[in-house]
């Protein structure tokens, strides 16, 4: 019997980093999914990973799945994917989601949210070592959320007619060393960084209320505070800022760096008549266009 998995990428609206260190944070998903299907075997344990980022992730997976329900892991494993790992659309969560949504189903193990987000999330933790959770929880619930670390807040927001343009950078981003070089500063000024967390913080929050208002002339000018206090941590780069730049002179509400900084993707709020003409501004400063859906 093949049993079947699926779980949609992300993209961070509003929070990112910030939410590490105990704030809050705005998340969306995107359309693209990562799918995994899983067969009993008489064999070996195998995985079949054209991402071979993924396998790690599935492995350490099916390893804490089996000791927590007790159960063996002959299995066959492939997985497949709408999109890949460089775009920091977070295929490693959606692997991991994709993975206990298969294992739940082949073993028979009806699972909570909270109990699928609790694993998923120890398999990051595992993995990564740092995290806070906000790519699973997108992983599981879909739509916009507003996440707090370790899912102590997963509150999902109904939120409609988002019209974002992606641009990615054509860099790919680690998001483990760019989070651990940020806690490596925070150490030496400490004062300083708990001062743009906080007003990183209030962002979120008053992003929240326009969003779900629909108010997107608010959302833009809040994205661009966002983007503004990422480049004084020190995590965007000049092709993220140019990016951004040139989608707000061309009639964005608002442009930010989406993720971890260093490169992956930027997102602009754009109005229709405004989207393709930020399209092409974004495409003339370097970047390239991803077309997908999102809150879905
Ligand atoms: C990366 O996409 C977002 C970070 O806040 C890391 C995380 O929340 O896990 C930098």
């Amino acid at each position: 019997m093949k049993v079947k998995g699926s779980a949609p990428g992300k993209l961070m609206l509003f929070g990112e980093h910030a939410v590490i260190y105990n704030y809050p944070c705005i998340v969306t998903t995107v359309s693209p999914r990562i799918y995994v299907e899983a067969e009993i075997t008489p064999g070996q344990f195998n995985i079949d990973a054209p991402q071979v980022k993924n396998v790690r992730f599935v492995e350490e997976t099916v390893k804490l799945f089996s000791k927590k329900y007790n159960v063996d892991n002959k299995l066959l494993i492939k997985t497949y994917s709408d999109f890949s790992s460089q775009y920091g659309f977070g295929s490693s969560s959606a692997v991991t989601v994709a993975t206990i949504y298969a294992l739940s189903k082949i073993y028979k193990i009806k699972l909570s949210k909270r109990e699928i987000f609790d694993l998923g999330y120890k398999v990051i933790l595992n993995i990564q070592g740092v995290g806070s959770g906000f790519d699973i929880a997108a992983a599981i619930f879909g739509g916009t959320l507003y996440f707090v670390i370790g899912g102590k807040v997963i509150e999902p927001l109904s939120v409609k007619e988002l019209s974002l343009v992606i641009g990615y950078s054509g860099v790919k981003a680690d998001t483990t060393k760019i989070v651990k070089n940020l806690e490596f500063r925070i150490h030496n000024s400490e004062l300083e960084y708990r001062k743009i967390f906080e007003k990183i913080g209030r962002i979120v929050e008053e992003a929240k209320i326009s969003l779900v208002n629909g108010d997107w002339e608010k959302s833009g000018e809040l994205m661009n505070q966002n983007h503004q206090l990422l480049q004084e941590l020190g995590v965007s780069t000049e092709k993220l800022n140019r990016m951004c730049l040139t989608a707000i002179e061309s009639g964005a509400y608002g442009a930010k760096l989406s993720g971890a900084g260093g490169g992956d993707c930027m997102i602009a709020l754009v109005s229709k008549d405004k989207k393709e003409d930020v399209e092409s501004s974004i495409v003339d400063a370097g970047g390239e266009i991803i077309n997908v859906k999102i809150n879905v």
